[in-house]
């Protein structure tokens, strides 16, 4: 058993090992990544810290890691995103320390963040960026031994980069989002399937022919807005960037402003990275029963300090739905406390969809044990031939098979002197 840890329950570790071994069935790509690295041991003598959300995945991430020859510390990127089995998997018996538990409040949160950066890092691997935040606000020590750091998500990367646009970002970071096999597939494949599944498990409403409003029409939004249409349900998109909006049309959704929308949606979904997304205005005028939730990044996008403002009284109606009773009588409920309702309230990604994250995760912190030293402090895009090689992998492991571009194919390809 691991010396150092802070989980719910110890006890809880056999089901977090099936659980885990379920999710490894597949990720074949990370499986494939795991045995190169247990023979080369290419992050021998590495230390880690690990800021993600705590799911069977990210333990067949940290177990791929630690076969590489890296030590590893753990906490969750998210209070309410902590699968508290698997984190008493990874701490009972595989040595890892895991500082985690669903539901944790704000103060021990930081807490775990801190006990995680006891490591004294060479590498942060990051969920959001609060690692990097806390190491640059409070922890400025560590920085001496740091090389680098790798970025899962949207919102993580926004932060990095206005950090170096300011010139305080103090080692360089990889972009794990930008990576095409990364946000192409979990944005909107992975956030799409398990956003409605979140919101069926929480609430058992039917999506058919309900109105369904998006707001954000990103990787993560096109996911959400194409399986709850595929779910039977009126998507309608709301949107700031014309760009967007114009191809949320011509994929057929309604689009139209949130205070429109907020008077004939059933259910809500934010997915945009933005604060104050659907706020007091929108509250006033929606319908009685009504469902919202958010599957970005922070719990910022619903107002709920406003909604709590408004209410006359919240109680909690059933696991991961709190009703918000209105001083006209309407009922408004807020899914997962308004924190990502495909985490709160469901698994997260399916963990064919994480195989090809993570698989971008333990690839780049590969290069960085490699490069790290000769980066600059910026913030890097996950370099092309790692992203080649995931796909390749992925393809491979799936059993489909491509054609090959001929050799006059390929230099037609490269010229411009043939036309009709
Ligand atoms: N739930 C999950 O598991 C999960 C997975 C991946 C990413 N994320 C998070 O989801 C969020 C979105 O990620 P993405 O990759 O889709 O980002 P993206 O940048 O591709 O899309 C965000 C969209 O939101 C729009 N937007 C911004 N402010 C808005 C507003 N006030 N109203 C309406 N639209 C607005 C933007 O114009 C943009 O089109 C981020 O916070 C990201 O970190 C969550």
């Amino acid at each position: 058993m691991s010396m150092e840890c802070e989980v719910k329950d110890l006890a809880l570790a056999e089901k977090g090992r099936n659980r885990v071994e379920w999710a490894a069935q597949s990720m074949p790509v990370l499986n494939a990544i795991r045995e190169r690295f247990h023979g080369g041991k290419p992050l021998q003598g590495m230390r880690i810290a690990a800021c993600l959300h705590v799911t069977t995945e990210t333990a067949r991430l940290v177990q791929t890691l630690k076969g590489g020859g890296a030590k590893v510390h753990l906490c969750a990127s998210n209070p309410l995103s902590t699968q508290d089995d698997v984190a008493a998997f990874l701490a009972a018996e595989e040595a890892i320390p895991v500082f985690a538990i669903r539901g944790e409040d704000r103060g021990t949160y930081y807490r775990h963040i801190h006990q995680t950066l006891a490591i004294r890092p060479h590498v942060t691997m990051d969920d959001g960026a609060d690692l990097v935040s806390t190491i640059h606000s409070d922890r400025r020590e560590l920085l001496e031994e740091i090389i680098a750091g790798t970025e899962e998500t949207t919102t993580g990367v926004i932060r990095l980069r206005s950090m170096a646009a300011e010139g305080v970002l103090s080692y360089p970071i990889v972009a794990v989002n930008d990576a095409k096999t990364k946000h192409l597939f979990d944005n909107r494949y992975g956030t799409g399937q398990s956003t409605v599944d979140g919101i069926i498990r929480a609430t058992n409403r039917l999506l058919a022919g309900s109105s369904f409003v998006v707001s954000g029409y990103g990787w993560c939004g096109r996911g959400i807005a194409m399986r709850a249409r595929g779910m039977g349900a009126n998507v309608i998109v709301t949107e700031v960037d014309p760009l967007r909006a114009l191809e949320a049309v011509m994929d057929g959704y309604q689009v139209m402003p949130m205070l429109q929308a907020a008077k004939i949606g059933d259910f809500f979904c934010t997915v945009t990275g933005d604060i104050r997304v659907i706020r007091r205005e929108h509250f006033a005028v929606m319908k009685d029963g009504a469902i919202l939730c958010n599957s970005g990044h922070f719990n910022v996008e619903i107002d709920l300090e406003a909604l709590g403002a408004m209410a006359r009284e919240k109680r909690q109606v059933r696991d991961n739905v709190e009703v918000y009773l209105m001083v006209d009588g309407r009922r408004l409920n807020v899914l997962g406390e308004g924190r990502l309702v495909n985490l709160a309230a469901a698994e997260g990604h399916p963990s064919s969809v994480m195989d090809m994250s993570f698989a971008n995760q333990a690839l780049s912190v590969a290069f960085l044990a490699k490069e790290g030293a000769t980066l600059k402090k910026q913030v890097y895009g996950v370099p092309e031939a790692i992203d080649q090689e995931v796909a390749a992998l992925k393809l491979a492991a799936m059993a489909i098979e491509i054609d090959e571009l001929l050799p006059d194919q390929k230099k037609y390809l490269c010229s411009w002197d043939m036309g009709t």
